[in-house]
């Protein structure tokens, strides 16, 4: 069964305010989400991670945070005399690294831990590690855009093919080291618990994942190409011999496209960007997921336009290919590029443009066809991705619109008065304000520290304004707030209807509203007053009506734990016995004309005066 506390609040965050406090939104989203802060023991070679679950402990990070000065700091300075550049191998005290480990002491318990693992090991919180993936990142997508183009298009090219030779030996070099690099790489495992610095560890994890992927496309061919260049040249006087060292590049051309799969180093460098670069943020997943997208779409655009190209140069350029269709054979190599990307684009889109010739020849009509096929998968992903963004934006709006069709398809199906039609729409949107949230399950996720920290937030107007909050014990406010649950009424509703059996008390947060009884008693209360106590009190029936004047924002208190609450605060107790038996007074004083005498004890005042309102 759901706990009344549950309800009160649940009901209680009825607006949006919490998203506009940003250390109470990370807490929140840090919370649920992770990355969770982790206890380090300095002598093992893991650290475990830990869910926030005091309020002492978030303040002390809060103040640790604040205190962090600068984007990244230096916090290993103590543990060693190291030099300059090899602090850049060391986590570092940022934002995030302070999140996920909890405290800078156990963040320095980690900079102990990898000085314990050895030398020259990269930790993944190290500012190091962040400059050379996105130095990664930017030479393998160079080397995906150039390996292709030059393929295709620069055989024969002089000037180029020169640049080329050098591009491409300096990237064979470069992935061979990144192979080295990556023994001496700290690794956050999957579940982002443990980060491996023991370098049998990494090695092991490496050799078990993408060691032999690299190691493929990390094959210099270039270097082989060269070296079968430099024998063709010595040899070139044998004919046979160098027809036979021909037919050796031309497969080593072929052979070179497995250099292709440094993709793969991309998609991975992509989830580690994410990994590292605080991945919580919904709004960074989603740029970086964009990001991927358009690059992925670039790569598929330009390697298709390559392969047009490729296959006809392959077969020595056939008579009714399609470059020798357009007159491109000598053509410069640039004009070639953008003939093959735009033919390539015009089978992926599905249009007519440059493809007006129906394709000649197997190998043509195979490329055409792969084209096309590549371009509906384009389509699809994008489209999904699309779709997927699209859903999880705003949802709480789009939420709000359906269940609001529902409320109107049922009152129309229940035939139900204009009037009243016209009041519960009213009702809806300023309960609800346009987003709908399920708020309960929101909560239910959340620690007592975060929840009280929200309703502290949403309730800060009613705290300010209730005097019966203002310097009282912060214990007291927290008690109230986490039962308290949030109601609307609109002007003319009747809230409390006199005589009536009470089970709740109300505190004003906006609005005005009118107290009056059959002996035509009336009064208006406003914003900070409460009203609806004196039942509770005296556990007798309502003792006047109480009429919404405005728009009304209430939050109410049930019985049960309006009682729970004075229990504990019995001097809170004896001042509203004291605010019950002034009003009692006034009403009596309306009947009888009679003025009845305070006494000591507030508790037998109420007694003797609650008859009047049975
Ligand atoms: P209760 O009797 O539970 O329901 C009606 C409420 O009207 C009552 O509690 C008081 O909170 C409020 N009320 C009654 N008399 C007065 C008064 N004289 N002045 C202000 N509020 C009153």
């Amino acid at each position: 069964m759901e706990s009344d506390l549950e309800k009160a609040t649940t009901e209680a965050v009825g607006c949006s305010d919490v998203y506009n406090n940003p250390t109470t939104y990370q807490r929140l989203v840090n919370y649920i989400f992770g990355p969770e802060k982790k206890e380090v023991n300095p002598s093992s070679t893991t650290s475990t991670a830990s869910a926030p679950d005091t309020v002492e402990h978030d303040l002390e990070l809060e103040e640790e945070l604040n205190n962090v000065p600068g984007s990244v700091t230096d916090i290993n300075m103590g543990l060693s005399k190291q030099s300059r550049w090899r602090r850049l191998f060391f986590p570092q005290l940022t934002k995030h690294s302070l999140y996920v480990y909890g405290s800078v002491t156990a963040l320095q318990n980690e900079c102990a831990r990898q000085e314990a693992a050895g030398v020259c090991i990269i930790h993944p919180f190290s500012p190091i590690r962040n400059y050379y993936i996105m130095f990664m990142v930017f030479i393998t997508f160079i080397n995906l855009i150039a390996i292709p183009m030059e393929l295709a298009f620069l055989e024969g090219e002089h000037t180029e093919e020169f640049r080329m030779v050098i591009f491409n030996l300096c990237s064979d070099t470069l992935f061979l080291l990144d192979i080295a690099i990556n023994f001496r790489m700290g690794v956050i495992t999957e579940d982002s618990e443990v980060v491996l610095l023991d370098p049998k560890l990494i090695a092991c994890h490496y050799l078990k994942s993408w060691f032999v992927l690299d190691l493929i496309s990390a094959f210099p061919v270039d270097y082989v190409i060269l070296i079968v260049k430099e024998l063709e040249e010595d040899q070139s006087t044998t004919t046979y011999t160098a027809s036979k060292l021909v037919r050796v590049v031309l497969f080593a051309r072929i052979f070179s496209l497995i250099r292709l799969l440094r993709v793969s180093r991309l998609v991975r460098f992509f989830s580690e960007w994410e990994q590292v670069a605080n991945s919580n943020m919904e709004a960074v997943r989603l740029f970086i997921r964009i990001i991927c997208l358009f690059a992925m779409i670039l790569l598929l655009c330009h390697w298709n336009g390559c392969i047009q190209y490729f296959i006809p140069s392959l077969q020595d350029f056939p008579e009714d290919c399609w470059v020798v269709r357009e007159n491109l054979t000598h053509a410069p190599w640039i004009e070639k590029y953008s003939f093959g990307v735009f033919r390539a684009l015009s089978h992926m889109i599905g249009v007519g443009y440059g493809s007006a010739d129906p394709p000649t020849g197997e190998a043509e009509l195979w490329v055409v066809m792969t084209s096309m096929v590549s371009g509906a998968l384009m389509y699809t992903m994008m489209v999904a991705n699309v779709a997927a963004m699209m859903t999880n934006v705003d949802a709480a709006s789009k939420a709000y619109r359906s269940k609001f069709n529902h409320l109107e398809d049922y009152m129309s199906y229940r035939k139900l008065p204009k009037n009243l039609r016209s009041r519960i729409s009213t009702y809806y949107q300023a309960r609800y304000q346009g987003k709908w949230f399920d708020e309960r399950a929101i909560l239910n996720v959340l620690s007592e520290s975060l929840k009280v920290e929200i309703l502290g937030n949403l309730c800060t107007d009613l705290v300010k304004t209730v005097p019966m909050f203002q310097g009282r014990d912060i214990n007291f406010i927290n008690a109230v707030l986490l039962k308290l649950q949030c109601e609307v009424f609109q002007e003319g509703d009747i809230i409390i209807r006199e005589k009536a059996a009470g089970d709740r008390m109300f505190f004003i947060e906006h609005g005005r509203v009118m107290v009056k009884t059959e002996q035509k008693f009336c009064t208006e209360l406003a914003d900070g007053d409460y009203f609806g106590e004196i039942c509770l009190l005296t556990k007798c029936r309502r003792t006047a009506s109480v009429q919404a004047l405005t728009l009304c924002n209430l939050f109410s208190l049930s019985a049960e734990k309006f009682n729970e609450v004075l229990k504990d605060f019995p001097e809170i107790k004896e001042e509203m016995l004291r605010t019950a038996s002034q009003r009692l007074w006034t009403l009596q004083d309306l009947k009888d004309q009679k003025q009845t005498p305070l006494s000591e004890n507030g508790t037998d005042k109420i007694k003797e005066t609650s008859t009047l309102g049975v």
